[in-house]
């Protein structure tokens, strides 16, 4: 694939590694300012897109910019004639993933979300498991995502600056990837939820350090500029599956000594699990008085998703490897060689969660969450 990418940042490099290890070629960055694209030091660099798009004919563009570019950017790819790898959270708004939707079918091209934590063979092997039934019904789906990102006060990031996250800042920074791994484990929607929120550290102030951002809207302070950031940074979220499962989860961004920690635990009618991302290569199966602990084996995997595990049983795999199995997919998807890849249609479902919870939090009522039901094994295809 040629590769372009917008962004230039933490997840941007990410993506240009991953990028080459498949051997694809990134033939071009696109940035906010130049230097920011040419200090990648991959590709030609750009400070606009329609320029880079114009310039380069990309196979296919890696949107790694802050949210809220999201929407215009995979649109103008898709116009070029290009797919579109985009990073998470899809947008803003499910109105503007509907757009991004609509723009990808006009152009006839595809476009994937890099729901990352998908990619590691223990999820794998636990969505097949509840797949073929091996836990029985469901009935509870619990779990966290804890970072401690933004826990030091002094800490600016772009987030923070009004109008670039969008309506949330855990949820659409954490919590997506959280949802999306229980619809794709469980294989049945999220249909409501009840959220409760909290913005534990409301003051901020952008100085202008590299990773902070353009300068925001807010009150002048000495050496900088203070914004009153109102998203939060703690959601407590209960939710609600369609095969009648339920569960809560806590998504949060000033979690003290937890940089990654995303937590999946489910019980059902035969048995249940526990996966933690910060040991991806083993999960506990429990079966009633019985705790099992499963280390990684590619020979476990179901046909389908042997391919995702790279190296054999007692080498681990991490982080790299589950983003480059997404990645791998998500091309193969635009190939037309698959429809088993996170596709926008489970882009939106994040976005509409949170818009559910977003609501809940604001009115302190249960919502239900608006994408049709009967759209979910397009979404999350079980293939
Ligand atoms: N999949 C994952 O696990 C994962 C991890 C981190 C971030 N992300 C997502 O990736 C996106 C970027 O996050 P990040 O952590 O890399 O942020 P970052 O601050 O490290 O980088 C953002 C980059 O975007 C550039 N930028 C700003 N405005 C731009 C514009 N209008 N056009 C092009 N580039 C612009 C900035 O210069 C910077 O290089 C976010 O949407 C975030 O949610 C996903």
């Amino acid at each position: 694939m040629r590769a372009a990418i917008v962004g230039s940042g933490y997840i941007a490099r990410v993506h240009a590694r991953l990028i080459a290890g498949l051997g694809g070629e990134v033939v071009g960055v696109c940035s906010r300012t130049l230097s920011g694209a040419e200090a990648m030091g991959v590709g030609q660099a750009y400070d606009n897109l329609d320029a880079m798009l114009r310039d380069e004919k990309p196979d296919v563009v890696h949107v790694c910019s802050p949210n809220s570019f999201h929407a215009e950017q995979a649109i103008a790819a898709f116009e070029a004639g290009a797919h579109v790898l985009c990073e998470k959270p899809m947008a803003t708004s499910s109105d503007d993933c509907r757009r991004m939707i609509d723009a990808a079918g006009r152009a006839g091209k595809v476009g994937a979300i890099a729901y990352c934590y998908r990619g590691y063979p223990a999820v794998r092997e636990l969505r097949r498991m509840v797949l073929s039934g091996d836990f029985g019904a469901l009935w509870r789906v619990t779990g966290l995502y804890l970072s401690q990102d933004v826990c030091d006060p002094d800490k600016y990031v772009w987030h923070f600056s009004p109008g670039l996250c969008g309506p949330a800042f855990a949820l659409f920074d954490y919590g997506v990837h959280w949802l999306d791994l229980v619809q794709f484990v469980t294989g049945q929607p999220i249909t409501g939820i009840i959220a409760t929120f909290n913005t534990r550290r409301p003051d901020r102030v952008w100085r202008g350090r590299p990773g902070e951002g353009a300068k925001p809207r807010g009150r002048a302070v000495d050496g900088g500029v203070a914004v009153d950031f109102a998203l939060e940074d703690q959601a407590d979220i209960m939710l609600r599956l369609s095969g009648g499962a339920s569960g809560t989860a806590t998504i949060m961004a000033l979690s003290p000594g937890n940089p990654n920690h995303i937590a999946l635990s489910v019980d059902g009618a035969a048995g249940g699990f526990d996966w933690l991302q910060e040991q991806p290569n083993s999960f506990v199966e429990r079966r009633p008085g019985r705790k099992i602990v499963r280390d990684r084996d590619p020979d476990r995997l179901g046909p389908d998703d042997r391919w995702t595990a790279s190296v054999p049983a007692g080498h681990p795999e991490g982080y790299p490897d589950a983003f480059r199995n997404v990645i791998a997919e998500s091309w193969r998807g635009m190939r037309g060689e698959t429809d088993n890849f996170p596709t926008f249609g489970a882009g939106l479902r994040g976005i509409a969660i949170v818009e559910a919870a977003v609501t809940s939090a604001t009115e302190r009522r249960p919502v239900d969450v608006a994408v049709p039901d009967a759209d979910f094994a397009r979404d999350y295809p079980a293939s």
